[in-house]
């Protein structure tokens, strides 16, 4: 059964923008910085911080559509699957996230490690 953490409310994300997340020795070991991207469209998603080129910082990026463009070079990545698009080919780890009661609650990732 998944376990999720809440994470803050959807107010706490910029529409079309991210907040990073760390996450403290204990609530989730080995886990990387997460990204956390409100779409125009009041969807949320969450992926690690980290471009599937060369680890750009994706919650830099600009977030059009249900996509982000990498601040790096321009990588589009799939907010929903982590996917690069067009000719670009890689995949940044998701991790499963859900709104309700208007809290943003993300899966504590035994999934993160499964997706790395
Ligand atoms: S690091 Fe993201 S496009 Fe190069």
């Amino acid at each position: 059964m998944t376990d999720w953490i809440d994470i803050g409310t959807l107010a706490d994300i910029p529409q079309r923008g991210a907040r990073t997340i760390r996450f403290g020795d204990g609530q989730i070991a080995g886990a990387k910085e997460i990204a956390v991207f409100r779409t125009g469209d009041d969807h949320v998603f969450a992926l690690v911080n980290e471009c599937p080129h060369k680890k750009g910082p994706l919650s830099q990026g600009i977030v059009h559509g249900h996509s982000v463009a990498c601040p790096l070079h321009n990588w589009n990545i799939a907010l929903k699957t982590g996917e690069a698009q067009g000719a670009d080919e890689g995949c940044t780890p998701t991790i499963a996230v859900k709104q309700e009661g208007g809290r943003i609650l993300i899966a504590r990732p035994a999934s993160l490690k499964a997706a790395a």
